[in-house]
């Protein structure tokens, strides 16, 4: 039928083809795995900087970076002012997590101008090895992710205006909801009202049994509606959808079962502070695209 050139330039073609293929199967997973390995991997530096921040810095900054009279400032806003403070004043031109990291790094041998008021018994320690401290830059690295996650929508400057927060207030009537926002949300491929990206997936994972520092949130519909019906549960909601916006909006309400997600005690909590950093609308958009997860 053809005669061997075009046999041979056939083959050819069909072997480029596959491997075109295959090559380009191989990559989209690597991708996909790359950024679960992203997201597993931040959620586990926020992790282990919690428990670092309780060994090394809780004594001196509080439990919650709330601040200790007399040993050290808030670090929660206050580092976070601090910054916004030093880009206006005096056009410091780093990055927040760089200030964050240098502050750690090297400490404050020196007492400075900051908060002039306070009095402090000791000055900020070096913790970096770099500079002499007991700390290995990837446990500073951790810290620096876990004083990060603290931000609020009131922290920071506020981006947008007219943003207003759902904050933790459940009977605030939400608009409908929108899953294929609510995913965008989810994927940060949007962000949200506040201007931040969602951080829900540094800590869950959409498949089965996959634990990053929260719960896997595959089936988390049909999960949702077994915990509302168990004893144990003590929180307010009637429906799966009412469970997830009281987990997003009040997370200390009901705290899920250690053993579903093999938590370090004490340390492993949602972040209380998320729905201020979400308008009714993101938080209404979070919740649909989470109720298609059955
Ligand atoms: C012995 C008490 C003490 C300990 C322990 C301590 N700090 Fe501090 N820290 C201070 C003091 C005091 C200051 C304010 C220094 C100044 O006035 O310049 C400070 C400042 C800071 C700042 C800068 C705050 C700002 O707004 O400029 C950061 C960030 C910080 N500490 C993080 C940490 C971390 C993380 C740890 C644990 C690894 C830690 N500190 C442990 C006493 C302490
Ligand atoms: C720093 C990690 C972290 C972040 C960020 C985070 N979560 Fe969680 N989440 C947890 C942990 C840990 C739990 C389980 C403990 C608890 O109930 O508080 C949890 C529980 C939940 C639950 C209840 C799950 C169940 O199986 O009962 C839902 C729903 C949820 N999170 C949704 C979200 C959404 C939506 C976001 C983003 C807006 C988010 N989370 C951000 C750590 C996190």
């Amino acid at each position: 039928m053809f005669d061997l050139a075009t046999r041979r330039i056939i083959g050819a073609t069909v072997f480029t083809l596959a491997t075109v293929i295959t090559v380009g199967m191989v990559w989209l997973t690597e991708e996909q795995r790359m950024a679960r390995y992203e997201a597993m991997h931040k959620g586990k530096a926020i992790e282990n900087g919690a428990l670092l921040y309780e060994q090394y810095c809780a004594t001196c900054h509080g439990p919650n970076g709330e601040g200790v009279p007399g040993k050290g400032p808030d670090l929660n806003p206050g580092v976070f002012q601090h910054y916004e403070e030093l880009k206006r004043t005096q056009n410091y031109a780093n990055s927040l997590r760089n200030f964050i990291k240098l502050n750690i790094a090297a400490g404050r041998p020196i007492r400075t101008t900051y908060r002039p008021d306070e009095v402090y018994a000791e000055v900020m320690p070096t913790w970096s090895q770099d500079f002499g401290g007991p700390l290995r830059p990837d446990q500073i690295e951790n810290l620096v992710e876990f004083i990060l996650n603290w931000q609020t929508g009131a922290a920071m400057p506020t981006p947008t205006p007219a943003f207003e927060a759902v904050g933790s207030d459940l009977t605030k009537p939400l608009p409908p909801g929108d899953p294929k926002r609510g995913e965008a949300l989810w994927n940060q491929e949007i962000k949200q009202a506040s201007g931040l990206p969602a951080s829900c997936k540094a800590c869950h994972s959409l498949e089965p049994g996959v634990v990053i520092v929260g719960p896997s949130m595959a089936g988390i519909a049909t999960v949702a509606a077994q915990i509302i019906q168990s004893p144990d549960y003590k929180g307010q909601a009637k429906t799966p959808e009412e469970y997830i916006r009281e987990s997003i909006q009040q997370p200390n309400a009901y705290i899920v079962e250690p053993e579903r997600y093999a938590a370090a005690p004490g340390v492993s909590k949602m972040p209380a502070n998320l729905g201020n950093q979400m308008s009714a609308q993101d938080l209404a958009d979070l919740i649909a695209f989470l109720m298609t997860l059955k």
